[in-house]
């Protein structure tokens, strides 16, 4: 296709092509995959990716198989020209924008999945059943198509970031994985393809997400070292807004997802709200000094 600084294709050939030939002259090439309806999150990772390597590959694909049944694939947003515009302004620019069809990605009869146990299953994976399946299959794919040296992810998602560090590393897949840092609005909301969603009203009450998880993590600077008690806090404070309902909250530990009851090392504070119909999620890291 043409018009673009870079290469864009719907084909795993002319992906596999262009790859080789970077790969042939030496170059390093990264990807950053997206379900698209870009904003600065994601320009944040094509960034991060630039600085990684000599070529970056972004794909957009909107995976049916990590939505489930009643979720919101047909409503997901779409707007290939506007990310497209928003990939154009990204200073270096991209090199290939891959743009796979479902059909493309799941040939008939499709019958592989990838499972991977223990990080997948509190949070996401509690309330939405087969999530990082769907997940961790496509960005399998993915890999497999693109061969990159780098692929990278947000923290705004961490517990898919742990999965598929989780799968890569059990798989050995030949790819470094990189997190890059949550983007968030002045007020703090993250950035999320969703948040679109949001009228104003709700706007405002999805600012209690990312207040409680800052007020958590100020407790326990403060010394709090109790799961219990952060968890309660979290549960207790998240639903008190008008419009808001939890999904879940916990405190975990930021590697294993395993629920903490005393909170020590590498800690992640996560919830899920549905403020109106709109599913938002959020979380925040603290590392918690070993005690004396
Ligand atoms: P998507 O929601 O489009 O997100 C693509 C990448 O952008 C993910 O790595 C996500 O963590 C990151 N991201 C989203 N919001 C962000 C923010 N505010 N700050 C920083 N990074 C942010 O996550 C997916 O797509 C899909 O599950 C995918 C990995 C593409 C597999 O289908």
């Amino acid at each position: 296709m043409q018009g673009f600084p870079w290469i864009e294709t719907t084909n795993i050939q002319e992906v596999r092509s262009a790859v080789s030939s970077w790969r042939f002259a030496g170059e390093r090439i990264a990807l950053v995959p997206t379900m698209g309806y870009l904003h600065e999150g994601h320009l944040s990772l094509v960034r991060l990716a630039r600085a990684r390597a000599r070529r970056v590959v972004v794909s957009i694909f909107v995976n049916p198989m990590q939505f489930g049944p009643s979720e919101d694939l047909s409503r997901y947003p779409r707007d290939l020209n506007r990310d497209r515009d928003l990939l154009a302004g990204v200073e270096g620019g991209i090199d290939l924008l891959f743009l796979p069809a479902a059909e493309l990605i799941y040939p008939e009869p499709f019958q592989t999945a990838i499972e991977v146990s223990g990080v997948s299953e509190g949070l996401c994976g509690g309330s939405r059943p087969g999530h990082f399946r769907g997940v961790a299959t496509v960005v399998a794919k993915l890999f497999n198509i693109v061969l990159p040296d780098v692929a990278v992810f947000g923290q705004k998602d961490a517990q898919q970031l742990a999965v598929i560090r989780t799968m890569a590393r059990d798989l050995d897949f030949p790819v470094e994985i990189a997190g890059g840092p949550t983007v968030r609005e002045a007020d703090g909301l993250a950035l999320s393809s969703r948040n679109t969603f949001l009228s104003a009203e709700n706007r405002r009450q999805a600012l209690v997400l990312s207040r409680t998880l800052f007020a958590a993590r100020d407790l326990i600077s403060a010394g709090q070292r109790d799961g219990e008690t952060i968890r309660r806090f979290l549960r207790e404070t998240l639903p008190a807004e008008p419009g808001v309902k939890l999904e879940y909250a916990d405190a975990v530990d930021a590697e294993s997802m395993a629920p903490l009851f005393r909170l020590r090392g590498s800690v992640l504070l996560a919830a899920a709200i549905f403020v109106g119909a709109t599913r938002l999620i959020d979380n925040v890291r603290i590392d918690v000094p070993a005690e004396s």
